[in-house]
């Protein structure tokens, strides 16, 4: 039946979808019955031929199953997309974190470290990009800080240690000053004591020469008065020297003879009670050694270094004193050697020596300005002076200087 039918409903819609009742997708099918040829004659039907439409075949097909995979579809699609934002999400979030708040939260906890002055703190720098960078600047920032506060510590124990160190200094330098001040004016009021000694002096010789006109020479009285000229006269040299030594001469700048001042400083101790159980050996050279200086300046030289041979001795011993000509850096000097039979110097304290105010010697005694001045007065001439020293068997003190360029 359905063959004679397929001409006629091939243009026409024959289906719809609809929802049913229940919500549901279903599909309708309706198939118009058409009236054929072979249908109005054949024997089984009795149709009338001008019938079109016999009737309609309609079915009905549930899509319940479509609905259902349709909603599962969008389901899924829904979830897919909410997953693709939420894991994109999470993954911004994670980039963000990672490269943004954690090393700003390091820098920022850096911060509030260094501000509570922990400026060991240092951020750590886990990226090269501009995050990166600020950590590595703010880091090398913080090193700067601390070496400069370490600095500046070290300064302020330093300049601490430095004040104490100069306070004390000072301290002993202004008891040494004050000692040094006695001294002088002990030394000035011994040269006026010395000068009014002098005049009784005169007087005793001359009244002692008078009386000895008087008595026969060869009594015991011209004796006993020769003793007392001959000592007075001692005296008398004594407090020469001391008043030429003492008075306080201007530096005199002048060629002078090395050997003659030498010599009158020798003649100036060797009466002094110091000196009377110390032998002078005395090697002077016949050439005469002319350098430029201050014939008071080197008296005290030579005087200092024969006072201090004759502290080393216990006064007691010999005193050698030699000179002859040297060269320093191929300049012509004269050496002269001052070696005694002392206690020898320790060598720890040879580096000493010339400092100001060193002595081993007792209050009173020594004053420790000896050698240091000695060791000025030399250094300004353009010399030096050099030490050598045995324990138990003696010391040598050389004085170097130049010889003056017209007598060299
Ligand atoms: N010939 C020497 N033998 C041993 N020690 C010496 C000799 N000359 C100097 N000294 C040592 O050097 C020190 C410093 O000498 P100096 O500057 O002249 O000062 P002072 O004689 O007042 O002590 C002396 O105290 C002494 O210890
Ligand atoms: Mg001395």
């Amino acid at each position: 039946m359905l063959n004679c039918r397929q001409s006629f409903y091939r243009h026409q819609k024959k289906w719809d979808i609809y929802k049913d009742p229940q919500g549901r997708t279903a599909l309708k099918l309706i198939e118009p019955i058409f009236n054929e040829h072979a249908c109005y004659t054949a024997a089984c039907h009795a149709h009338a031929e001008k019938d079109k439409i016999l009737g309609f075949v309609e079915a009905d097909a549930s899509l319940a199953l479509l609905d259902e995979a349709k909603f599962k579809q969008g389901l899924a699609l829904t979830a897919y997309v909410a997953i693709f934002f939420i894991a994109i999400s999470a993954f911004l979030g994670l980039i963000l974190w990672e490269l943004v708040s954690k090393p700003v939260s390091y820098l920022a906890h850096g911060m509030e470290k260094v501000i509570g002055g922990d400026l060991n703190y240092s951020v750590p720098i886990k990226s090269h990009d501009e995050i990166g960078v600020l950590s590595n600047a703010f880091n090398v920032m913080i090193t700067e800080i601390k070496a400069a506060k370490d600095q500046q510590e070290r300064w302020t124990q330093t300049l601490e240690a430095e004040i104490t160190k100069k306070t004390e200094e000072i301290q002993k330098t202004h008891l040494q000053l004050v000692q040094t001040e006695k001294l002088a004016s002990l030394g000035r009021m011994a040269a006026g004591v010395a000068h009014e000694i002098n005049n009784p002096l005169t007087g005793v010789v001359t009244f002692a020469y008078l009386i000895k006109k008087r008595v026969p020479p060869d009594s015991l009285e011209a004796e006993d008065l020769n003793v007392i000229i001959e000592q007075a006269e001692r005296c008398a040299k004594i407090i020469k020297n001391l008043l030429t030594f003492a008075r306080a001469t201007p530096s005199e700048k002048g060629d002078l003879n090395i050997s003659e001042v030498l010599r009158r400083t020798i003649h100036m101790v060797e009466n002094q009670a110091k000196f009377l159980n110390i032998k002078f050996d005395v090697r002077l050279e016949d050439t005469p050694f002319i350098v430029l200086g201050d014939v008071s300046q080197f008296q005290q030289i030579f005087l200092n270094m024969m006072i201090n041979a004759a502290d080393a001795m216990n006064e007691r011993g010999t005193i050698t004193i030699s000179t002859r000509k040297t060269t320093v850096d191929k300049k012509p000097f004269v050496e002269i050697e001052f070696t005694d039979t002392g206690s020898g110097i320790p060598e720890e304290i040879m580096g000493k020596l010339f400092e100001p105010f060193f002595t081993t010697k007792p209050v009173g005694k020594g004053t420790g300005l000896g050698l240091s001045v000695s060791h000025g007065i030399v250094k300004h001439f353009g010399g030096q002076i050099d030490v050598k020293s045995t324990i138990g068997k003696g010391t040598s003190f050389f004085v170097k200087l130049p010889l003056s360029e017209h007598h060299a």
